[in-house]
């Protein structure tokens, strides 16, 4: 029994090798027909017919090691419909597919002639005809390679040959079992740069960045492979084309164009199967223009889309929803006369060459002055195209398809065009005035003296006064006298409650009219200056569901702000009260949530500034007269930089049970924190409960605790507030709680930026990932806690614009 397997298979092998020999070439006079096989010499590949999906044959070139992978096909467009076929070689030089009936059904195009042709599959896998008489063997009439199909293999070429106008480019299959033309494509790009793009049809998937003279900029990912492939790069004016070598002749490896995109497949020495070693195109940022024009892809940040630095969002409700197509444009517009500058961005992928001039040879210095004298220029940069001195790229109009890259995987620097606005320089034009003036008031000084000089002092400083007092205007002043009789002299019937900096105050300024007024601290040690400034930012925030300032009061050590008036009051008032509870059912209160979500999203990323509000609760949560959520009291929110992600304090300022760990504890204080803040609050609407102060007859825990511990035995339901009966949706309301977990993690870093939120709160079919252990997971002792957090609220009315 054991002998009969081995004598089976030599029989084979004998058969196989005699079929082989007998075709090593074809000539006019003998064809392959059938089931014959054509073998290079080295035995590596073999060509002949195949069978894909039903009844369709082909003629096809394959490894012989690995009959399934096949990686050149002739007549793609065409099948034969049975195995019946032959391949001839006609007296010109031309390979001719045949089918039984002997019609022609696919044959090789070439301009040239041979005069005595042989067709030869060459060790490489390139089947070429050649002529036998030709004393350079090399040269040939016609090769495979030059007709890719899916796959590149060492030594083809994918480009351009500029003698004869031919491009080379792979094309992907259909679908695995069928051969025939699909959609995705893969080339060089021959626009002012060379660039290699996969495409879908006439879009866009994939580009490297542009080549630099050097190498193909933008792939750093891929330069791991360098150590089995080496990448030639060829440009000069006959040619242009990217090829590959292994370094260690014994891998095989090759490049196969698919739906997922470009993969470099290799069999290691002594492994009989294929593995994939990268795919191009692997992560987000790798999809051609995912975040629109004028923005940058940053892959470690969540979302990855960022508008690039004085850009925001053309549409702030898709952007909101991470839907980033539409892209951005300029916060302030540019205005060529006013003088400009640029902004460097450190290390990216450069944009796509869509309205794009190259100048070859100029400095550095020569391309900036370039760019800046032509006023559609919006962005430069330098590159080692050129020989001697570099190159200088510009672009006009949108910018896309730029990414951010790893510090160490240095690439390339651009410069933005800015107004000097969005740079804190004040105008060239202007510095230049006050140069020139000064000079003059110099040469004044020496000629006519003293005199001048105060005049001009004097005229300057007049200017000044006039600027500052046309901003005031920008936010009403309330008289103080107004205030006072409008609140009945501050008595205690309009008194609406306390907020962290003071009462609060309703006002009638007439009968129908009503605002409410906040009466700070006296001893907030807050100068007027800084008053100002802070309410005047306060009052360029605008949003739906952040609480409108409608101007504010000074007079001697008294300040005031004033705010639209909210009849319903604050949130605490109705979710924690046992006879409001019930006016919220669970679609108002899930309408609050997204609300809330969406204010605190603006205050993060959508305004002109990046805010943290840091005492986000359920008591500064106003309801309007139909129960819209605003949120209020910025009294201790600080200003970000746009890409200031952290501060620290030490002085921690907020309330507890809504405090993240690392900020009650190291007061450190991020959008993160704010998100943790936003999660207690979730969590309380939902369950009607307060999160500090919860008890509970099993144990200790937080209402934190008590979520994360319902959610672990599947009983997340049970956190409902039970007034909420029958007025839910299940899935929503499981959905809403593992969005709250998740917002209250342990590790901020974990926890969803508030656009991640938004967008799982919009969408039902956003999958979540499972929350982590909240912070302060640890069981109070019965008392422990109130030794730890001493007075409920904690106010420093210190406020801290930065
Ligand atoms: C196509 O394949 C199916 C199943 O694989 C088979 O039943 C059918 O006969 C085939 N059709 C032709 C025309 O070969
Ligand atoms: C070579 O011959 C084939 C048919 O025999 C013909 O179709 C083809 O056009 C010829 N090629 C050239 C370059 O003359
Ligand atoms: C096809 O051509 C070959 C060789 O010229 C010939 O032997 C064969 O009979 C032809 N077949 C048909 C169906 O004409
Ligand atoms: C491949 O595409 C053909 C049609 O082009 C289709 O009939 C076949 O089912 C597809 N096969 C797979 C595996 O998707
Ligand atoms: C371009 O480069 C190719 C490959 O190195 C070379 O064969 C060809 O001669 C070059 N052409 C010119 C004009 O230098
Ligand atoms: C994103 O916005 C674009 C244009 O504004 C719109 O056409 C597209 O449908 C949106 N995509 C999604 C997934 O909502
Ligand atoms: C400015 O740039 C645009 C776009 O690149 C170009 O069409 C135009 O000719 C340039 N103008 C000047 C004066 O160079």
């Amino acid at each position: 029994m054991k002998g009969l397997p081995f004598i089976f298979t030599s029989l084979l092998q004998f058969l196989v090798l005699q079929l082989a020999t007998a075709a090593d070439t074809i000539s006019p006079s003998k064809p392959i027909i059938g089931s014959d096989t054509l073998v290079s010499s080295g035995q590596s590949f073999k060509s002949g017919l195949f069978s894909a999906g039903n009844s369709s044959w082909y003629l096809g070139i394959w490894y012989n090691n690995f009959p399934d992978v096949v990686v050149w096909v002739a007549n793609r467009e065409n099948p034969l419909a049975d195995s019946y076929g032959s391949l001839t070689l006609s007296k010109n030089g031309s390979l001719v597919l045949l089918d039984q009936m002997n019609n022609s059904v696919w044959s090789s195009t070439s301009s040239q002639v041979a005069e005595d042709p042989v067709a030869e599959l060459l060790e490489t896998g390139n089947l070429v005809v050649r002529d036998k008489a030709a004393t350079a063997s090399e040269i040939y009439i016609w090769e495979s390679f030059d007709f890719p199909s899916d796959t590149l293999l060492q030594d083809m070429k994918l480009g351009w040959n500029f003698r004869t106008g031919h491009n080379r480019f792979l094309t992907s299959w259909k679908n695995d079992s069928d051969p025939s033309p699909g959609q995705y494509t893969y080339g060089m790009d021959n626009v002012p740069l060379p660039q290699l793009v996969i495409a879908k049809g006439a879009k866009k998937q994939f580009r490297t960045g542009p080549w630099n003279g050097l190498r193909l900029t933008g792939t750093p990912g891929s330069s791991v492979s360098y150590e089995v492939v080496h990448p030639i790069f060829v440009y000069n004016t006959t040619d242009l084309y990217y090829s590959y070598e292994a370094v260690d002749k014994s891998v095989v490896t090759r490049l196969k164009l698919s739906e997922s995109g470009i993969q470099r497949l290799v069999v290691n020495k002594g492994s009989t199967t294929w593995a994939v070693m990268y795919t191009l195109q692997y992560n987000q940022c790798d999809n051609y223009g995912v975040c629109g024009a004028n923005s940058i892809c940053k892959i470690n940040k969540s979302p990855v889309c960022e508008c690039l630095h004085g850009f925001v969002p053309e549409s702030w409700n898709e952007w909101g929803v991470l839907n980033w197509t539409s892209g951005c444009r300029r916060g302030t517009p540019l205005n060529c006369q006013k003088g400009e500058d640029f902004l460097r961005i450190r290390n990216v992928k450069l944009p796509d060459q869509l309205d794009f001039r190259v100048i070859l040879s100029t400095s550095i210095d020569e391309c900036k002055a370039e760019c800046l004298r032509n006023c559609s220029c919006v962005a430069y940069t330098k590159s080692d195209i050129g020989k001697g001195d570099s190159g200088c790229l510009m672009w006009s109009g949108a910018l896309i398809d730029m990414r951010e890259f790893d510090e160490d995987d240095r690439e390339q620097d651009i410069y933005i065009r800015m107004p000097f606005s969005e740079l804190g320089k004040s105008s060239r034009k202007g510095k230049r005035v006050v140069l020139i003036s000064v000079l003059s008031a110099v040469s004044l000084l020496i000629v006519l003296g003293f005199s001048c000089w105060y005049i001009i002092l004097k005229k300057r400083r007049k200017k000044r006064a006039s600027r500052d007092s046309k901003e005031d205007l920008e936010l009403p002043l309330f008289d103080f006298d107004t205030i006072a009789t409008a609140t009945n002299n501050f008595s205690h019937t309009n008194k609406l409650g306390e907020g962290g900096f003071g009462p609060v105050y309703k006002a009638n300024l007439t009968r129908e009219e009503f605002i409410a007024v906040k009466r700070l601290s006296k001893d907030s040690g807050q100068g007027i200056e800084e008053f100002k400034n802070e309410v005047t930012m306060i009052a360029k925030l605008q949003h739906w569901n952040l609480v409108k300032l409608l101007g504010c009061c000074i007079q001697g050590e008294e300040r005031m702000l004033i705010y639209e008036y909210m009849p319903n009051k604050s949130l605490d008032c109705f979710i924690f009260d046992q006879s409001k509870k019930a006016l919220l059912d669970w679609r108002k209160r899930f309408d609050i949530i997204m609300g809330i979500a969406r204010g605190l999203l603006y205050l993060h990323e959508d305004s002109r500034l990046r805010i943290i509000h840091r005492d986000l609760k359920s008591s500064n949560i106003l309801l309007d007269d139909e129960l819209n959520p605003k949120i209020s009291d910025f009294g201790i929110a600080r200003i970000f930089g746009r890409n200031q992600t952290e501060a620290k304090t030490k002085r921690v300022i907020g309330t507890y049970g809504y405090m993240s760990p690392e900020y009650a504890i190291d007061g450190k204080f991020s959008m993160k924190s704010d998100v943790f803040s936003f999660g207690v609050l979730l969590l309380e609407i939902v369950s009607g409960r307060k999160n500090r102060g919860f008890h509970h007859p099993d144990h200790h825990h937080t209402l934190l605790g008590h979520a994360w511990l319902l959610w672990n035995k599947n009983k997340g339901l049970e956190l409902m507030d039970s007034c909420l009966d029958n007025s839910y949706v299940k899935f929503d309301v499981l959905r809403c709680i593992q969005i709250g977990l998740l917002c209250v993690q342990k590790l901020s870093l974990e926890r969803p930026a508030m656009s991640s939120v938004v967008f799982m709160l919009g969408n039902e079919g956003a999958i979540l990932p499972q929350p982590k252990e909240p912070g302060f997971f640890t069981e109070r002792s019965s008392t422990g806690t109130d030794n730890l957090i001493s007075n409920g609220t904690i106010t420093i009315s210190t406020v801290v614009a930065r």
